[in-house]
C-alpha cells in the first residue's frame, strides 16, 4: 500500500510578496501562488513597507484559497503550515504569522516556522511539473526524463550556499537538514540592494535587478574599472563601495562625455557579479564543498549565472542554481524546508512571533 504524502502548506510574506504554495512531501509542487504588490512601490522607487504590509492583509485570503483551489485539495487534506517568521519587512511578517497561526488554529494543524534564508536553500529540493521545458535547463537539480514526470535530484550534503537577494548576500555551510553554518554575509548592502541602488543611480527604474540585467546585455562590463571591494581575510562581501563609486562617477563626469548606460551597466554589474563568484568558489575550494548551491531573487542574473558556472566548472565543482520562479521570493520554498522541519518534530507554539533579523 502506497503511504499518504504529507502536504504542507507555505506561506511567505516577509517583503513585498505575498506567497501561499503548497507542496507534498517538501518536494513536489502542487500549487505556488504569489501575489505582488510591486507596481504600488514602482514611483517610490523601492518598497514601502507600510503598503506592502496592508496589501498583504488584503489578499492572503484570497492567495490562500486559490493555491487550494490551484492544487485541488481541501483544508482537511493539509498535514501541517509553515511560515517564514524572519527577517524581513517585520509589519509584513506579522501578517503572514498571524494568517498561518490563524490556519494552524482553526485546522488543528501544527504551526512550523522557517527562517527566509534557509527557505531560499530549500528551494534546491523542489520540483515542479508545471513547466516541464523551462525548468531543469540551469542544473536545477531536476530531472525530467522519465515520463517527464519530475524526479528532483536532492542536492547531497554537505554543500555551500550563496543566497543573493534584496536583503541578502550569505555563504552558508549546509552539512545537514537543517545544520547550517554562516560563513560570510554582507557588511553593508545586500548584492540585491547594490543592483536596486545601481539601477536608480542609472535611470532604470525598479526593480532594479532585472532593468540592469537587461540593459548590460548592450554593454561592454571592461570599459570601465568600477572597485570590488574584498573584504580580505573573510568570507564576507561589500557592495556599497560600487554604489558610491557609480555615483561618483555620475557625478563628475559630464553626461557628453559619460560612456552608455549600457556600459555603466555592464561594469556595475560586473563588479557585483565578481566578487560573488570568486568568494564563492575560492571558499568552497579552500573548505572543501564540492557543491554550490545559488539561491535568492539575484540568482536570476544572467551574467552571474554564466560566470558562476563557469568557474565552478574549471574548479571542479557543481553549481546548481533553481529555476526563476523559485529563486524570487515564493511560498513553495517555506512549505519545503517546513516540511523537513515538521518530518524531524520541530513545530512552533501558537505564541509564534515575527522578528526583523534573526540568524538562520
Ligand atoms: O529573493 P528576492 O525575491 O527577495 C528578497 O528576499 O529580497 O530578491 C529580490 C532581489 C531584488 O533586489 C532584485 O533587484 C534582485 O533580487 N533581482 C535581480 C535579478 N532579478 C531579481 N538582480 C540581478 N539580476 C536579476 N536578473
Ligand atoms: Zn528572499
Amino acid at each position: 500500500m502506497c503511504e499518504r504524502a504529507t502536504i504542507v502548506m507555505g506561506v511567505e510574506t516577509s517583503c513585498d510578496e505575498t506567497g501561499v504554495a503548497l507542496v507534498e512531501d517538501g518536494t513536489r509542487i502542487l500549487s505556488n501562488v504569489v501575489a505582488s504588490s510591486e507596481r504600488f512601490h514602482r514611483r517610490f522607487g523601492g518598497v514601502v513597507p507600510e503598503i506592502a504590509s496592508r496589501k498583504q492583509v488584503e489578499v492572503i485570503s484570497a492567495v490562500a484559497q486559490d493555491a487550494l483551489e490551484q492544487a485541488g485539495v481541501a483544508w482537511p487534506r493539509l498535514d501541517a503550515v509553515a511560515v517564514t517568521y524572519a527577517p524581513g519587512l517585520v509589519g509584513s511578517l506579522v501578517v503572514g504569522v498571524g494568517f498561518a497561526k490563524a490556519i494552524a488554529f482553526a485546522h488543528s494543524l501544527p504551526l512550523v516556522a522557517v527562517h527566509h534564508i534557509e527557505a531560499h536553500i530549500y528551494s534546491h529540493f523542489l520540483a515542479t511539473g508545471s513547466q516541464p521545458g523551462k525548468i531543469g535547463k540551469i542544473g536545477t537539480g531536476t530531472d525530467f526524463r522519465r515520463n517527464q514526470e519530475p524526479v528532483p535530484i536532492f542536492p547531497e550534503f554537505p554543500f555551500l550556499a550563496l543566497v543573493v537577494s534584496g536583503g541578502h548576500s550569505d555563504l552558508i555551510a549546509v552539512r545537514a537538514h537543517g545544520d547550517y553554518e554562516l560563513l560570510g554575509r554582507t557588511r553593508d548592502d545586500a548584492a540585491g540592494e547594490a543592483f536596486d541602488k545601481g539601477a536608480r543611480l542609472l535611470g532604470l527604474g525598479y526593480p532594479g535587478g532585472p532593468a540592469i540585467d537587461s540593459a548590460a546585455r548592450g554593454g561592454d562590463p571592461r570599459a570601465h574599472e568600477l572597485p570590488r571591494a574584498l573584504v580580505p581575510g573573510s568570507w564576507d562581501f561589500s557592495f556599497s563601495g560600487v554604489k558610491t563609486a557609480l555615483a561618483r562617477y555620475l557625478r563628475e563626469t559630464p553626461q557628453a562625455e559619460r560612456l552608455s548606460t549600457e556600459d555603466l551597466a555592464a561594469c556595475y554589474q560586473e563588479a557585483v557579479v565578481e566578487p560573488l563568484v570568486g568568494k564563492s568558489v575560492a571558499a568552497a575550494q579552500t573548505l572543501g564543498f564540492d557543491r554550490l548551491m545559488v539561491g535568492g531573487g539575484v540568482a536570476n542574473n544572467t551574467r552571474l549565472r554564466r560566470v558562476m558556472a563557469e568557474r565552478a566548472r574549471e574548479a571542479g565543482i557543481e553549481v546548481r542554481f533553481p529555476p526563476p520562479e523559485l529563486c524570487t521570493d515564493n511560498a513553495a520554498m517555506v512549505a519545503a524546508a517546513g516540511y523537513f522541519r515538521y518530518r524531524r518534530g520541530e513545530v512552533a507554539g501558537l505564541d509564534l512571533d515575527a522578528y526583523a533579523s534573526a540568524r538562520v
